[in-house]
């Protein structure tokens, strides 16, 4: 959403009070502040604390605005809504651990990519399950729309046991009661929760074969106006140590920032 207020030059004399009204900062500067959607319901990339969102996506996305120079607010949009929102421009952009793939980038543009994931299985202590390939006729759960969606969908192709949901937290609420028998979703977010909730004891497992690396990139509406600048000063961020920084405080280890050159 483009808050931007121009005054008009040569008007002089305006009072302190139109000019408050008009929403100025009162030093007749012109920046522009722009509207980010996000989902927060993905730990640790977004999530909320009370009103405010907070995570690895929230606190890049905060030094690359400030390298870029834009003023910005962040809006908590929804999954699916986020997308709605990108095509009618009602966002400036998005970030929410968002996969660049060739799918969407037919609707939309990305930056370049900002961190590396994979699909991960969350399951029950003592399940059975090792693989992707054994949740072949078992009830699973995702968040709808997301790329754990459609890895399954190319794996058992569209199946009523698939459970699709609108955030990721219904998704793992559908395994705690025993309505799925697993949710499949980006590792670093299913490996939080699993550690960060030890009395539903749940594990982990990875499968590198049947799930495929993938990029997260900030999304724009195709063709907008800020993402060059956006682009660059996230190229910045990652060369000047400020991404390092960022990821060990919420990683607790040492970023591979060569994975992202490509
Ligand atoms: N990386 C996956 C995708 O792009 C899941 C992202 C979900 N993000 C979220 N904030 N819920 O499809």
């Amino acid at each position: 959403m483009k808050m931007k207020q121009k005054l008009k030059t040569g008007i002089i004399g305006l009072s302190a009070v139109l000019l408050a009204a008009c929403g100025s900062t009162g030093s007749g500067s012109d920046a522009e502040k722009l509207t980010i959607g996000t989902d927060a319901a993905y730990a640790p990339f977004e999530s909320l604390e009370g009103e405010k969102i907070v995570g690895f996506d929230v606190d890049l996305l905060d030094a690359v605005m400030k390298e870029a120079g834009f003023d910005y607010e962040m809006k908590n949009t929804g999954w699916e809504p986020l997308f709605i929102a990108l095509k009618n421009k009602e966002v400036d952009a998005g970030i929410s651990a968002i996969t660049i793939n060739d799918d969407r980038k037919k609707t939309y543009d990305f930056s370049s990519p900002y961190f590396e994931s994979i699909n991960m299985i969350l399951a029950k202590d003592g399940t059975s399950i090792k693989s992707a390939k054994d949740l072949e006729g078992k009830k699973v759960s995702v968040q709808n729309g997301t790329t754990g969606q459609e890895a399954l969908e190319k794996m058992f192709g569209k199946s009523e046991n698939i459970k699709k949901f609108e955030n990721n937290t219904l998704a793992i609420q559908a395994l705690l009661n025993g309505e799925v028998e697993a949710v499949v979703a980006d590792n670093a977010v299913v490996q939080e929760y699993a550690k960060n909730n030890p009395d539903k004891k749940l594990v982990t497992i990875t499968d590198q074969e049947n799930f495929e690396s993938e990029f997260y990139g900030i999304i724009f509406p195709k063709d907008g106006e800020h993402q060059e600048k956006i682009n660059k000063a996230l190229k910045k961020v990652i060369e000047n140590g400020k991404y390092a920084e960022i990821y060990k405080e919420w990683f607790g280890e040492e970023p591979n920032v060569d994975a992202l050159k490509q």
